[in-house]
């Protein structure tokens, strides 16, 4: 069954109204000159937008600033219209946008824990029966008769997501607000999260966190620039959007430039062995970048990171971690030796150049690599150290011999 469906829905702000008073004027002037009536500047945050969402299911949206995720689930919410298409959403829609969305900052904890529940058209009874969970969730019990304009926003959101994710809403859509909570907050809003999902309940989810995004969402929804690029499931959106940043490197030409830098190639090799050979778990490898530098740049530094395809950077190097850089214009070829410490699977290498000062290569992802082998029967980990890991007896509450060799000298 449908929950949620967008049928080539576009959505189109007007932006006069961010024009300074100087500019409006000039713009005024201008027009009055022209005796013309000119269209107000207006921006499409989204264009056609088609996508449905089955009952219990939960979406993921990924794409970059701007993109117009946050239009989308205001759409949903009803919060905002759309100026052209339809959206249509089944059953109560339940949304943790913005903190203290929803609230009203002279009434106090309680009022607003009802009053959001009957805006949400809760029965009154269901309302009292699930008081308690939702303050037991947020840990706010000792503020309920306090106004929320005298919460913190850690608390504000706390509430919000306590709010939403217990008044039994149909959909449940979650912006990115998870940022601002402390770690055991969001685990904890994870949870609850997966278990709406699993009571059956529509989740829509944005982050950019693509970690938790992947764990808690199968399908997904690549957004770039108000347009759907990709609808698939979590995981291939999140790998596809993550190695967007890729330039090929085949036509010969510079894969990326920017002021005084100019990045030629990058790539990924074994320790000991020849370029484009398979990279195995086990052994060490090369991560090489080729640039040229028209002029010497005081400050210059050079950062190399490794993601997972769930976006979580495990490496972050800066060639001036191991000491002062200092680069006259010539060509160079910089090289960051990784110790095989990496578990088997895919990793995105990204790439950044620039000075405290300025970005000459924002952070882009450069190329993507495999290491084969296995994990040990432990796929999950990210990493495999080998970090010792020793047993020792201990004398006075051991009985018998120190069995087993490790640690025993
Ligand atoms: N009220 C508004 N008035 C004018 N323009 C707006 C308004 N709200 C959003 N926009 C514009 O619409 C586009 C999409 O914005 P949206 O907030 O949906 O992006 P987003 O994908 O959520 O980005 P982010 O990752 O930064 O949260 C942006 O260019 C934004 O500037
Ligand atoms: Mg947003």
């Amino acid at each position: 069954m449908e929950r949620v469906r967008f049928e080539e829905v576009s959505k189109r702000y007007v932006l006069g109204e961010r024009l300074n008073a100087r500019e409006a004027l000039a713009g005024a002037v201008r027009r009055a000159a022209r005796r013309t009536v000119q269209p107000p500047d207006e921006l499409w945050s989204l264009r056609d937008v088609s996508f449905a969402v089955a009952d219990g299911e939960a979406l993921g949206i990924v794409g970059r600033n701007g993109a117009g995720k946050s239009t989308i689930l205001k759409i949903l919410a009803g919060i905002t219209s759309p100026s052209a298409g339809v959206s249509r959403t089944r059953g109560r829609v339940a949304a943790l946008l913005e903190v203290g969305t929803g609230f009203h900052p002279e009434l106090t904890g309680r009022e607003n824990v009802f009053l959001n529940g009957a805006v949400l058209g809760m029965s009154r009874r269901d309302l009292v029966r699930r008081f308690e969970d939702i303050v037991n969730f947020a840990g706010t019990e000792r503020f309920l008769d306090t106004p929320i304009k005298r919460y913190s926003s850690g608390m504000q959101l706390r509430l919000a997501f306590a709010v939403a994710a217990h008044l039994e809403p149909d959909v449940l859509v979650v912006d990115e607000v998870l940022a601002v909570g402390d770690a055991e907050f969001q685990r904890k809003c994870i949870g609850r999260m997966a278990e709406a999902e699993q009571e059956g309940r529509t989740v829509v989810f944005v982050s950019h966190d693509l970690d938790t995004l992947t764990r808690l969402c199968r399908r997904g929804i690549w957004l770039e620039a108000g347009q759907v690029r990709e609808v698939g499931s979590a995981q291939a959106i999140v790998r596809d959007y993550l190695a967007s940043g890729l330039t090929s490197s085949s036509s010969g030409g510079a894969l990326l430039a920017s002021g005084p830098v100019t990045v030629r190639d990058v790539g990924v090799s074994p320790a000991s062995g020849r370029p484009g050979a398979a990279l195995f778990r086990e052994d060490a490898f090369v991560i090489r970048v080729g640039f040229d530098l028209a002029e010497e740049v005081p400050g210059l530094d050079l950062t190399l990171f490794v993601t997972t395809p769930n976006g979580v950077r495990v490496l972050d190097e800066a060639l001036s971690d191991q000491g002062p850089v200092q680069l006259a214009a010539g060509s160079y070829c910089a090289e960051l030796s990784v110790p095989p410490v990496l578990n088997f699977g895919e990793f995105t290498v990204g790439l950044w150049i620039g000075t405290m000062h300025q970005d000459f290569i924002h952070e882009t992802a450069v190329t993507t690599f495999t290491l084969v082998g296995t994990g040990h029967d432990r796929p999950e980990r990210i990493l495999v150290t080998n970090a010792p890991f020793e047993i020792h007896a201990i004398p006075s509450l051991a009985s018998g011999p120190i069995t087993g060799e490790a640690g025993v000298d």
